[in-house]
This record gives structure tokens, sequence and C-alpha cells, in this order.
């Protein structure tokens, strides 16, 4: 048995926060009956609706981690008919994108129908480094460099990256690692055009602890339960 709201998070509707708002506001059922008690407790066989939406009862969790290639978008479905990135992965499950690449962005990616890891790893308060690697218009000068180093203010919000380094310089463009924690959308973008230095390439092969390893564009793996665990447990 387990508590209602922590089932609602799980599956991935919304925050376990928010899950308490609904109960709260009698928009949750169990069996068919409204729930407002907030200790409620439900097991696998309870029918639970959410705001008339009868909550999946598939239980099994499933993880993968995708090399995203460039011209898939991040989301379920697509109302354009663009490819999306979970028409890569074959699987049965619901699945869904933890946070999202650009269109034009490749590399790592993590999907899952574990809605409460997703939640905690999109949280504001619990995000993960991610590491960058950029390939940008024209050469950063030192000034630029150590700018960046030391965080830039972007939307009223400053930007310090976890990691900075030059890569390779070539003549009119370098390739820079750039690690952040944020998850603004686009900000690698942002980040680099703010210093007049369009970004031309852009690939994430870091997550937290995770890389992309040997995964070939459009390639994925299941994670491990070992993995699982730690992106539970990171702080
Ligand atoms: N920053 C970007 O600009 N694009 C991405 O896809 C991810 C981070």
């Amino acid at each position: 048995m387990e508590r209602l709201q922590k089932v609602i998070a799980s599956k991935g509707y919304t925050s376990r926060r928010k899950a308490e708002e609904l109960i709260l506001a009698g928009k949750v059922m169990v069996n068919g009956e409204v729930v407002r008690e907030l200790g409620t407790k439900v097991s696998g066989t309870d029918q639970i609706t959410v705001e008339g939406n009868l909550l999946e009862v598939n239980d099994k969790k499933v993880y993968f981690l995708l090399n995203k290639p460039r011209g898939v978008i991040s989301s379920v479905t697509d109302d354009k008919g663009r490819t999306t990135v979970v028409s890569l992965i074959d699987t049965d499950v619901r699945i869904y994108p933890i946070g999202r690449l650009d269109y034009d962005t490749t590399g790592l990616l993590l999907l899952t129908n574990d809605g409460e890891l997703a939640n905690k790893l999109m949280h504001p308060k619990n995000e993960v480094e991610k590491l960058y690697v950029a390939k940008i218009e024209g050469v950063l000068s030192p000034s630029e460099f150590y700018g960046l180093k030391k965080g830039i203010v972007l939307e009223d919000r400053k930007v310090i990256p976890t990691h900075l380094k030059v890569r390779k310089t070539n003549e009119d463009s370098q390739i820079i690692e750039i690690g952040l924690i944020e998850g603004r959308n686009h900000i690698v973008k942002k980040l680099f055009l703010s210093l007049h230095h369009p970004v031309s390439k852009l690939k994430r092969e870091g997550y937290a602890f995770l890389s992309l390893g040997n995964l070939k564009s459009g390639d994925y793996r299941e994670l491990s339960l070992k993995e699982v665990k730690k992106l539970y447990s990171l702080k």
C-alpha cells in the first residue's frame, strides 16, 4: 500500500505537491469515490482517476538512455509529424523524455515512465549537472572566457558553469565543453549568443554521472538498477 499522492506522482501525472492539491480539491477518485484525505493508502489494484483521467495500472518502470540524433523532437507526439525521441525506442510502455534537447541538439537524453524520478530530476531544487559540447562561431577572447567562467546574468538570473574548457580552437570556430546545473530552455545557445558567438552544433555528453559511452547516434540502452538507484539518491 502506498500513499495516494505518491502513486499519482509516480505515474507521471504530476508532482507530489500538485497531486496533494488535486486530492484536497476533490479531483481524485479511488474506486469511483472522491477521496480528500492526504494520508489515504492505495494498492496496485485500486482504480484511481485524477480529473477524470484513469491512471494506468502498469507498474513496471523502464529507463532508457538515448543518444538523440539531430532532427528529432524531444516529446511524445508531434503535430507536425516530425520524428519523436519516443518513437526511436522499441517498447510497449508509455515513456517520455526527462527534460528536453532542442530539435537540432544531439546526445544524452533519458526516457522513462517513472514520473517520480522524472519529477525529482527536473525539479529546479535537484537539477543535476549536464555536460555539453558546443561548437561556436568565432573564438572566445580571454575576457569572454573568464567572464563566462565567473558567470553571466541571463534574464535576471546568474548562470555559473560548473565546468568550462576549450576543447579545440579553429580559425573561426571553437569547440567548448560546458557543464551546467540549470535547465532553462536553450540555455547553452543563449549563453553563447549573449557573447555574440552563436552555437552552430550542440551535443550533450553527460548527465550527472551518466555518459554516452560508445552509443551511436540513434542508439539507446536500458539503465541498470544500480544507475537508477544512483539517480534516486542524487542530492
Ligand atoms: N541548451 C540548449 O541551448 N539547447 C539544448 O538542447 C540543451 C541545452
